[in-house]
């Protein structure tokens, strides 16, 4: 029975601040963020953008009516969390007019969270015929101004319509996962931002990357060979690049490591001018590869998925035979393309009205043609 990912889209916030800028303001070379971190653009989200309006902005443009009929379970991925109880789900569930009788929840495990969710749904498809299962990785990632992780900031939100005879991707019964308890990146209750010790993060990333790369390579027998591209988790796109060279090493020919490393490149295309949205990088990333990347049908792409603290999975999927026109290519290079640029000082100044909650809809709420819902105001704890 096949079941995978039957739409697939994305939002943004409207504004961003480009790498150089912030390079040249903090003092530091632009080569570190463009190359060695491999960024050019950070999106930047107002106040009136959170995790909720993001996921419905994602998921609005993908939804038929019949969609909403047949959806019967809403999960929101995120570590943005606004609440320790209520589930974002049970809002977005709300605003998008699902039908009532769907099981709405949240799931938590730093960027891995949508992973586990898209497995979840899988498996409640498995013995649900008919039904469909939204997922919404949505995220705002925040270290702090003149923070190490900086650079490392992004916010955005995917949507992912899960089902039986998918349109873009099948995926595939061969799922590994793997849970090493380390300390890289957490974000206790207490802190306003994440507690990171950066170079264990990346080594973790590797470590987790590899163990899983083996284990699954073990189980299922496939080489490298067997995928026509891969696709990471991408904090940043020169952290998925260093994980994927250690297993793209001596033993694999040229041509090979040549035709995976340009595909490498066009999965993150998306991803460095937006920056880290964390539970939807990865899927982000995956849109960025269906869209750059031309397809055969069947042809399997592999997908890392990589939550700190640490949770790793390996899974892949195969390319549904139009998977193209079920995207809207075109949408999205507009949403990319017509943000508005902040300077470093807009945006220190957008970072703080964030932190304090001030609302200032005369600057913030600019012509966002991709954003059909906002936060309008918290009242009393009450979001509207
Ligand atoms: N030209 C070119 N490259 C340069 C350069 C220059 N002028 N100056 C420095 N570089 C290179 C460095 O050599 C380094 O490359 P390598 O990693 O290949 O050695 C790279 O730029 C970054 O330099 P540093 O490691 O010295 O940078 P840093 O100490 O300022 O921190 C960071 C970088 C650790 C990523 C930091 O931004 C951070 O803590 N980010 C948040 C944590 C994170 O994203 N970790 C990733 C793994 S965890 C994960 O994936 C989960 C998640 O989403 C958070």
């Amino acid at each position: 029975m096949a079941i995978g990912i039957d739409k697939l889209d994305f939002y943004i916030p409207n504004f961003y601040v480009s790498m150089d800028d912030l390079a040249k303001a903090r003092e530091v070379d632009p080569n570190k963020f463009k190359i060695g971190i491999g960024q050019t653009k950070m999106a930047v989200n107002p106040v009136s953008q959170d995790i909720i309006s993001m996921g419905i902005n994602a998921a609005q443009d993908i939804l038929s009516e019949q969609d909403k009929k047949d959806i019967n379970m809403v999960i929101v991925a995120t570590e943005s969390g606004i609440d320790h109880s209520k589930a974002a789900s049970v809002e977005i569930h709300n605003q998008l007019n699902i039908q009532p009788f769907a099981r709405c929840i949240e799931m938590k495990e730093a960027c891995y969270s949508a992973t586990a969710a898209i497995q979840l749904a899988k498996d409640f498809l498995s013995n649900n015929p008919g039904k469909k299962v939204l997922v919404i990785a949505s995220d705002i990632a925040r270290y702090g101004l003149n923070s190490g992780g900086e650079p490392t900031q992004g916010a955005g939100a995917v949507a992912l319509l899960l089902s039986h005879n998918p349109r873009i991707l099948e995926l595939n019964d061969d799922s590994v996962a793997y849970t090493n308890n380390v300390y890289d990146f957490w974000r206790p209750t207490s802190e306003k931002y994440p507690v990171v010790d950066g170079a264990l993060s990346k080594d973790a990333y590797i470590e987790s990357f590899n163990t899983v790369w083996n284990e699954y390579s073990k189980r299922t027998g496939y080489t490298v060979n067997d995928f026509e591209s891969f696709c990471f988790h991408v904090p940043f796109t020169k952290m998925g690049e260093k994980a994927f060279k250690t297993i793209l090493n001596e033993n694999v020919e040229d041509s090979i490591k040549n035709r995976l490393m340009d595909a490498y490149q066009e999965s993150v295309l998306w991803n460095r001018d937006v920056g880290n949205i964390y539970t939807g990088s990865l899927y982000l990333s995956l849109i960025s590869l269906l869209q750059n990347h031309t397809f055969q049908p069947e042809e399997k792409v592999c997908l890392f998925s990589y939550g700190s603290g640490a949770v790793g999975e390996i899974f892949s999927g195969s390319i549904v035979k139009g998977y193209d026109k079920a995207l809207d290519k075109e949408k999205h290079l507009n949403m990319l393309e017509s943000r508005e640029q902040l300077s470093v000082e807009e945006y220190e100044t957008f970072f703080n009205r964030f932190d304090n909650q001030e609302f200032d809809f005369e600057r913030e709420l600019t012509q966002d043609p991709y954003s059909k819902v906002y936060l309008y105001s918290i009242e009393d704890h009450i979001r509207t």
